[in-house]
């Protein structure tokens, strides 16, 4: 067996190796800047509070791709050529329906799909992925449940269109609204590990469906965009407002951690839960289930003062995840798909990553440190 705990004589002068790369700067970009001191979130520019709850998302996708807000004729060109793209291939319906007939999760199943959708130059594949994603999230979940895929409509806009691709209801401003205002917040966020890949594979000259399978690979691991689900399920334990305290004890005594809360690099409130929170507000406004809303809000409050109690010094604050469960349910959107539905708004960020990453011309290529043996000599395999 491989001895792979020994140190040789190669590593002399190697650099210590940094396993999550933390601190190191590999891409300078215009497209957003992270503040975890500060708790603060710019997009191109703007702080992510003045345009999130504002913009359409083709004005985001705009703004990441071209470096400014659209005037009206070029964010009517840019609906219309998403809007020219949003049909399926037959492939990819051919692909979703078996796929779903073996009960293949949704998030695999967009895996699974990006792959057949048609690459060509970066900007067309751009104006793909982002356009038919959302088809085939929707189509996936339909074809889940035995349903027929509703097809997108032309008079509706990006993110109205996904919703009416789920239930064939056309969605009022509130609703559109909300999604829009998620999809804006969490377009872009650092170099993250889902647009590091898809930078990484971007910088190899592979073309943009790669990079954007690579990236929703990484998105769909649980420690980055696969957590959103159990903050809400820690919601619905709670129950009622009586009840928050005590299970909250009983969860941090037991060493469980509070679903929600804290953030590697945010010492304060992540400024996307506030933008969020504020767009759950409006949308569970004279809802039947407000009292949802309220209760999460009292759950947050005693949360945070309960972590600085029991984990003093530690500056654990409500991060994003906490209300895009809220805002998600909010919208009918099933747990299965809070994840497929973070990628859609990320592959506007990816995509605009790409074309930066575009213009570096340097493959982005780390190195190892190597601790393994060196001497071995080979052994014929009847004498092993
Ligand atoms: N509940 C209870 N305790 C916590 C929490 C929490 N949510 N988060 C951190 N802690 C505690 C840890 O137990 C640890 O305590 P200790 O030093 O006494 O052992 C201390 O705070 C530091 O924890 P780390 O894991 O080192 O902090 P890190 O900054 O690396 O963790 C993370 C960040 C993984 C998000 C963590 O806060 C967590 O697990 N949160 C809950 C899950 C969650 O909400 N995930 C979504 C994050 S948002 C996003 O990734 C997009």
């Amino acid at each position: 067996m491989d001895n792979i705990g020994i140190h040789t004589a190669r590593d002399a002068g190697h650099h210590a190796a940094n396993p999550g790369l933390q601190g190191v700067v590999a891409a300078t970009t215009r497209l957003s800047s992270v503040d975890g001191e500060a708790g603060e979130l710019i997009i191109a520019g703007y702080p992510v509070g003045e345009f999130a709850p504002r913009a359409r998302f083709e004005e985001t996708l705009h703004l990441l791709w071209y470096g400014a807000l659209p005037n009206s004729a070029q964010l009517k060109a840019l609906g219309d050529a998403l809007a020219e793209r949003r049909e399926l291939p037959a492939i990819t319906l051919t692909v979703l329906r078996d796929a779903a007939g073996a009960r293949i999760p949704p998030m695999d199943l967009l895996r699974m799909a990006a792959g057949t959708l048609s690459g060509g130059e970066d900007q067309e594949a751009a104006l793909t992925l982002v356009a038919q994603l959302p088809a085939v999230v929707a189509a996936s979940w339909r074809l889940l449940r035995g349903e027929e895929p509703i097809p997108p409509r032309r008079d509706l806009a990006h993110a109205a269109n996904y919703l009416w691709m789920l239930d064939g209801t056309e969605p009022d401003a509130r609703r559109t609204r909300a999604l829009e205002t998620y999809l804006n917040t969490v377009v872009d966020h650092g170099l993250n590990a889902s647009t590091f890949t898809a930078r990484v594979i971007a910088s190899t000259g592979s073309d943009m469906v790669s990079a954007i399978l690579g990236a929703i690979g990484a998105l769909k691991g649980p420690l980055h965009g696969g957590a959103p689900g159990p903050a809400l399920d820690m919601v619905f334990e709670i129950g009622t407002p009586d009840r928050i305290e005590p299970v909250l004890r009983s969860k941090l005594e037991s060493g469980e951690r509070l679903m929600g809360f804290g953030h590697r690099i945010y010492r304060v409130r992540d400024p996307r839960a506030e933008v969020l929170g504020r767009e759950a507000d409006r949308l569970f406004a004279g809802a039947e289930n407000r009292s949802l809303y309220l209760l999460a809000k009292e759950v947050e409050l005693a949360a945070v003062r309960l972590l600085a109690e029991y984990k003093p010094g530690r500056n654990l604050q409500t991060n994003v995840e906490f209300y895009t469960a809220l805002l998600l349910h909010g919208l009918d959107l099933p747990v299965q798909l809070f994840t497929p539905t973070f990628t859609l708004g990320r592959v506007g960020g990816w995509c605009a990553h790409c074309f930066e990453q575009r213009t570096v011309k340097r493959i982005i290529r780390p190195e190892s440190s190597y601790r393994g043996p060196i001497d071995r000599v080979w052994s014929p395999l009847e004498g092993r």
